[in-house]
């Protein structure tokens, strides 16, 4: 794909980790909604269970960072942590249908694996104890390498981890200094050898391209790095510029960031090289091999997202999610915690809840969000098809998405998808604008809440 096609597409738009995206969410939900969700939630599809952890500490804070985070507090504050996050996971798993297999555990934040390993094992065995968990439950942990020791890998497999993302951004160290951050303490090899070694089988690496310090050609070497590392999934995160929300990120804009050219061809380099090294594109940012579970999902049309990135249709659930700021993705709706350490400990320990805000779906919006979801993963859309799950004609669920011909000719005639009768088939190149695509199936979109980050 040429520049100036990513150019042309290249404005502001929604994630979609979330239908409607979170800038929706409101105050008008509170923990007594949370509560009579999470009842409901157990007859409601999937039945599958899925945790998220959040851990919103970091030793050192990247200027880059989009996540909910704060630095680091004292011990005694992350035990006090800790304790309330083991109540509401108490306090949840009570509602919930004992016999609903827990099929994924997500911890994620802020840095999970800077603090004591033992506060770990403590909420997995509480989680273990509460769930029902599945033969082949998918356990995760995102890792800062800076603060991994190859010891810690073998702590998190004897506990039940076996997938581990690590996030590099990027191997040189200039750039990292830039972004205030600490390079990996091992080589990266030796603590990939080391989760093999643990069994191991989803290894991931996350790098970001458009960040200070970063060229074409320096984020090349760092992408030839990465494949000569072999990791069996890979994500090149876009670098999310939201100012307004993280101003930490203005420091950025100070230092230089890179022309939109220099951003696009450093999209596009890793792409080439990752494809022609026989990574397989998944969705707009993640590459898997092509034994990949990831892979043979998208071949299937199964490939499923949340929050937490690109999954499987088999292994995902309604998620749960535990900790200040977490969001919890129920069938009916989505519900956020408090942002704020201390508010998210007190009215946890005052409420048994932390609810902040959120979003209870309509029908409508459960329409839109499943054909934004099987667009933004699949690539594929089958109108007729579509319309009997939800029991509605065609014409119906084209006038719920907002759906004429006429919205998609420019994507046609730019070669990035193709219409067959009812269905509608993204192009090659089509994933890389897929966040543009889904927009137009997006009625919502219109009322224009919220400042988004840029498409590519
Ligand atoms: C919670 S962080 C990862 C865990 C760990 N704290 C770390 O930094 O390695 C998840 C990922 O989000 C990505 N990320 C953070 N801020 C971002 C931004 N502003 N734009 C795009 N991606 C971002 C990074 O690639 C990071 O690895
Ligand atoms: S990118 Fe990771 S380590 Fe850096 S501040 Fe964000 S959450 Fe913390």
């Amino acid at each position: 794909m040429n520049t100036r096609l990513l150019q042309k597409y290249n404005k502001p738009g929604p994630r979609y980790t979330s239908y409607p995206p979170a800038t929706f969410f409101h105050d008008g939900i509170n923990a007594d909604h949370y509560r009579n969700m999470l009842v409901k939630s157990n007859t409601q599809h999937p039945e599958n269970i899925s945790v998220y952890i959040h851990i919103p500490f970091c030793k050192q804070l990247c200027h880059f960072c989009g996540c909910n985070t704060s630095c680091y507090p004292s011990a005694d504050f992350i035990e006090e942590y800790i304790e309330t996050l083991i109540k509401e996971i108490e306090s949840v798993s009570e509602l919930l249908d004992k016999s609903r297999p827990l099929t994924q555990i997500h911890w994620g934040g802020g840095t999970p694996n800077s603090i004591d390993l033992a506060h770990v094992k403590r909420v997995m065995e509480v989680l273990l104890d509460k769930f029902q968990p599945a033969a082949k439950a998918e356990i995760a942990m995102e890792c800062n390498p800076a603060y991994l020791e190859p010891e810690h890998i073998d702590q998190l497999a004897a506990m039940g981890f076996n997938r581990l993302s690590l996030g590099i951004q990027d191997f040189n160290e200039e750039v990292l200094k830039l972004v205030n951050r600490k390079p990996s303490k091992y080589p990266v090899e030796e603590l990939i050898a080391r989760m093999k070694a643990n069994n191991m089988d989803g290894v991931n690496i996350d790098l970001i391209y458009g960040l200070p310090g970063q060229t074409p050609a320096s984020f090349r070497n760092t992408i030839e790095k990465a494949i000569a590392i072999s990791p069996d999934r890979l994500v090149t995160f876009s670098y999310a510029h939201v100012p307004w929300v993280k101003s930490a990120q203005k420091k950025l804009e100070e230092i230089g960031l890179p022309s939109v050219e220099d951003k696009l061809a450093m999209f596009e380099t890793a792409y080439d090289l990752l494809t022609q090294k026989g990574y397989e594109a998944i969705g707009m940012d993640h590459y898997a091999k092509p034994g990949d579970e990831l892979s043979v999902a998208l071949k299937n049309k199964k490939l499923h997202r949340n929050f937490q990135g690109y999954c499987t249709q088999e292994t995902t659930g309604q998620v749960y999610g535990f900790g200040a700021s977490s969001i919890s993705q129920l069938q009916g709706g989505y519900y956020q915690n408090k942002k704020d350490t201390r508010q998210y400990i007190d009215q946890l320990n005052n409420n048994g809840f932390a609810t902040d805000k959120g979003y209870e779906v309509s029908k409508q919006d459960i329409i839109r969000r499943t054909v934004i979801n099987e667009i933004m993963c699949n690539g594929f859309l089958d109108f007729d098809e579509m319309a009997k799950v939800f029991k509605i004609s065609t014409d119906e669920l084209k006038i719920v998405v907002g759906y004429n011909d006429e919205k998609l000719q420019d994507f046609i005639k730019d070669n990035l998808l193709k219409i067959d009768g009812n269905t509608i088939k993204l192009l090659e190149n089509g994933f890389l604008v897929v966040r543009n695509i889904a927009m137009e199936f997006d009625p919502l979109l219109s009322q224009g809440k919220g400042q988004y980050s840029k498409t590519v």
